[in-house]
């Protein structure tokens, strides 16, 4: 059994992951957020610096793209490949932010298959890499989802990475596991689950319904930072010096990120959604934290917290 981490856009850069995978076991590759497509004839070193290999090297690492012009996607994996040597690109069909949606990128051209089934005889004979494919189960109904499946089928997929919402829900309500243990037959190739394990139990209750080899855990690793440790130990307890390792960190995640952002402390404060859960900070602790304008005030009340029992 593989676990990989979720590409989570503004969370799991090369900065996150090179602090996370410092101080965590358990995730055997990344899928690196997306790189969004765009028209020109060169490819830059800015455009693909998540991925540069000098910073990847702890955990194996697979680009994932996003867009729908098959001649921009070719040039990327070339370069990709040519000049990275990566061997495997994602291609994202999942994401369901409205701007992205509404020019039909994303998980906006699941309801047409015939433009998948297009870029799909374009860009697999294009690229010398293998493709695999990270989706929901529709735009706006999961029944797009099966005319969907019968294109993919007919490509040398990798696997296909299955979120089970539709696009409208964004991230919000239940995973459709209904839906998808409907869906599941129509699918030729290996499937990776992903979505909403966010416990040890979480885990437990999709692996003992489903036959899944691979699972992608996302916000999973931010509520609990030893999900994926755990999961691999087959426990749900935590592990003796959670707390400590946790600190070391965060201290170094803060550190780093004061280091590569300028608007460090508001990046913390997103961070700090998750790490809020873990902390048991209470409604009122994350909304002081949250309300936080200056460095000083932030720095005391952060100590405060990690001095906390
Ligand atoms: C803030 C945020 C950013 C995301 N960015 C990406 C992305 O770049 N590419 C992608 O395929 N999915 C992206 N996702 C979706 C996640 O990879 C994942 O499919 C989703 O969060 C469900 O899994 P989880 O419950 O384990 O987090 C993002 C999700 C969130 C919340």
């Amino acid at each position: 059994m593989h676990l990989i981490l979720a590409p989570l856009h503004g969370f799991t850069e090369v900065t996150f992951r090179e602090v996370y995978f410092r101080h965590f076991g358990g995730i055997d590759k990344v899928m690196a957020p997306f790189i969004s497509l765009t028209h020109g004839d060169k490819i830059t070193a800015l455009k693909v610096k998540d991925v540069l290999p000098e910073r990847n090297a702890q955990v194996p690492v697979i680009p994932q793209v996003l867009g729908n012009d098959s001649d921009d996607f070719i040039l990327l994996c070339r370069f990709l490949s040519d000049e990275l040597g990566y061997k495997e690109v994602n291609w994202n069909l999942g994401c369901p932010i409205n701007g992205i949606v509404r020019k039909k990128r994303g998980s906006g051209i699941l309801p047409f298959p015939e433009m998948i089934d297009q870029l799909l005889e374009k860009i697999i004979p294009g690229i010398s890499m293998d493709l695999s494919i990270k989706l929901r189960l529709g735009l706006k109904t999961t029944e797009e989802f099966t005319a969907v499946a019968e294109v993919l089928n007919n490509y040398p997929l990798k696997n296909i990475t299955i979120h089970p919402r539709i696009g409208i829900q964004q991230y919000e309500g239940n995973v459709l596991l209904d839906d998808l243990e409907r869906m599941i037959p129509y699918v030729k190739h290996p499937i990776i689950y992903n979505g909403d394990i966010h416990s040890f139990d979480d885990y437990v209750s999709i692996r003992n319904r489903f036959s899944f080899g691979d699972f992608m855990l996302g916000r999973g690793v931010f509520y609990n930072p030893f999900l994926p440790e755990m999961i691999k130990a087959e426990t749900q307890v935590l592990p003796a010096d959670a707390k400590a390792r946790f600190i070391n960190f965060y201290t170094e995640l803060e550190t780093a990120t004061r280091h590569s952002r300028k608007f460090w402390m508001s990046k913390m404060k997103e961070y700090w959604k998750y790490y809020g859960t873990f902390m048991k900070l209470g409604d009122e602790r994350q909304l002081q934290l949250f309300r936080v304008k200056s460095e000083d005030e932030w720095n005391s009340l952060v100590s405060e917290i990690l001095a906390s029992p």
